[in-house]
């Protein structure tokens, strides 16, 4: 039996990650954000009522579970700030005092959003597509041993200090390099200053918390954000995030140790999705594509861009399988293919040399290489759209999900069919 599970996406992001952690945490003592940043969109809906979360892990709703922000993630204090104004204004109770944050967290700062700007219209037409929320940055700062981190805001002249240094770094690079306005010392100064007292209160010692929790018996559900296939080491680089988002982030992120993490469930969207640029094997450029975005609703939460949309890739998910130790799969958005005449599953790739692969290779250059290898299955009219039941499911469905396991080699433990919470059928419950 499960006590602590591990949500990850299993693709390039917005699988549905939020909408199940969200249902997950109703049954748990705490809901874990290891890695990212507000780069991250999760999408509640409850009871028709829609919350996006950036960098507040989707528990925050259950009105007396505590979440918390691992030292992994980078925050920006003004975001957060927004995003628990947000939903104050809502009418979710005590999200302040409810909200845990390491010390140790890299903060996001001004110069960072201007880096990640820059380097971006810089890149033209090879940019990556960043979110633009100075992610990437933020995340070098940390590994340079230059970042403020949260902590640090108890002393405002070791901050003073450190600000000077990387400004002294970063504004030759911003003037001189991308042709931009420098940051203003003051001005970050100022926003430190204006934020500082509020976030203090919240820091707190999230490790240590995590393992007294897990000492006394309560389930703890650790929140992926992006997907396997954005993941700095093993996704299709550069065309990443620049952070870990697979399982094992999860233990380094939220400074717990590996043997806390026994069940890891990949959220996995019945086609595919991605957004910003990168190699997408199984890209669709026509109507099918078109439509999936279309009843998909596959704009980002964040951005609003429109994602690009594509058939499933069981190549892909084989090795985001193994990446992960993916214990269970959770298919979300099946409703999202009803009516659809037949649906492909693509199997392997032909490479450039002409052999074959059944498993995603590393970095963008080699996936570039690939040209997918599909199987066509029949399409169901009857529509999946809310269906509770695993037994209502038209028998082209599960025949869809059928072959999905066979090819990927891992079992469908939920499958969602709808954007609201209740819109979930439980095939093998994870904490079971
Ligand atoms: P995340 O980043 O992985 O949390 O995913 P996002 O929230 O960015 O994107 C998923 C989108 O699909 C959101 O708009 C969700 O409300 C929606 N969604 C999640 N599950 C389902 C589902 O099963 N069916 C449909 N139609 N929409 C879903
Ligand atoms: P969730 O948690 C989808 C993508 C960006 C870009 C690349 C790098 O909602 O699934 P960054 O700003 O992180 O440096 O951008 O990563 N990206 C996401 N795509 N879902 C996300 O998060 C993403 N977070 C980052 O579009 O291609
Ligand atoms: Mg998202």
């Amino acid at each position: 039996m499960a006590q602590n599970i591990v949500v990850i996406g299993s693709q390039w992001g917005d699988e549905g990650k939020g909408k199940i952690v969200d249902w997950l945490a109703e049954q748990t003592g705490g809901v874990v954000r290891f890695q990212g940043g507000h780069n991250a969109g999760h999408t509640l809906v409850v009871g028709g009522k829609k919350t996006i979360l950036r960098l507040i892990p989707s528990g925050i709703l259950h009105e007396t579970l505590n979440c918390y922000i691992g030292s992994g993630v980078v925050l920006s204090p003004e975001a957060l700030f927004g995003e628990i104004d947000e939903l104050l204004a809502a009418g979710v109770q005590n999200v302040e005092q409810r909200l845990k944050i390491a010390p140790t967290c890299p903060l996001i700062l001004p110069y960072h959003i201007a880096l990640d700007q820059a380097r971006e219209i810089s890149r033209g037409a090879g940019k990556i597509g960043t979110t633009g929320r100075g992610i990437g940055p933020a995340y070098e700062d940390k590994v340079a041993r230059r970042s403020v981190r949260a902590g640090d805001l108890a002393d405002l002249d070791k901050v003073a200090a450190k600000v000077k240094t990387n400004l002294a770094l970063y504004n030759v690079q911003l003037q001189h390099l991308h042709g931009v306005e420098p940051v203003d010392f003051d001005e970050v100064m100022a926003k430190i200053r204006s934020f500082r007292e509020r976030l203090l209160p919240m820091l707190h010692d999230v490790a240590g918390t995590l393992y007294q929790k897990h000492q006394n018996g309560e389930r703890l559900l650790f929140e992926g954000a992006q997907g396997t296939l954005l993941d700095i080491d093993y996704g299709t680089y550069p065309f990443v995030t620049s952070s870990n988002c697979v399982a094992g982030a999860a233990s380094v992120g939220a400074g717990v140790p590996s043997q806390m993490l026994d069940y890891v469930l990949g959220i996995v969207k019945a086609y595919t999705t991605r957004v910003g640029s990168g190699p997408f094997p199984t890209e669709l450029f026509d109507d099918i594509g078109a439509g999936l975005a279309e009843r998909g609703h596959e704009f980002g939460s964040v951005t609003g861009r429109p994602r690009r949309c594509g058939w499933f890739d069981a190549a892909a998910l084989k090795r985001s399988i193994q990446i992960n130790g993916i214990t269970g799969m959770c298919i979300t958005k099946l409703d999202v293919m009803d009516g659809m005449k037949e649906v492909k599953i693509c199997t392997g790739y032909t490479l450039p040399d002409g052999s074959q692969t059944d498993i995603l290779p590393f970095g963008a250059d080699a996936v570039a290489g690939c040209t997918p290898v599909y199987e066509t299955l029949p399409g169901w009219d009857e529509p999946t759209f809310g269906v509770k039941d695993y037994q209502h499911l038209p028998e082209n469905a599960k025949r869809y999900l059928k072959r999905i396991e066979e090819v990927c080699g891992a079992p469908v433990a939920m499958i969602s069919t709808g954007p609201d919470r209740e819109e979930t059928i439980v095939v093998h419950h994870p904490f079971a």
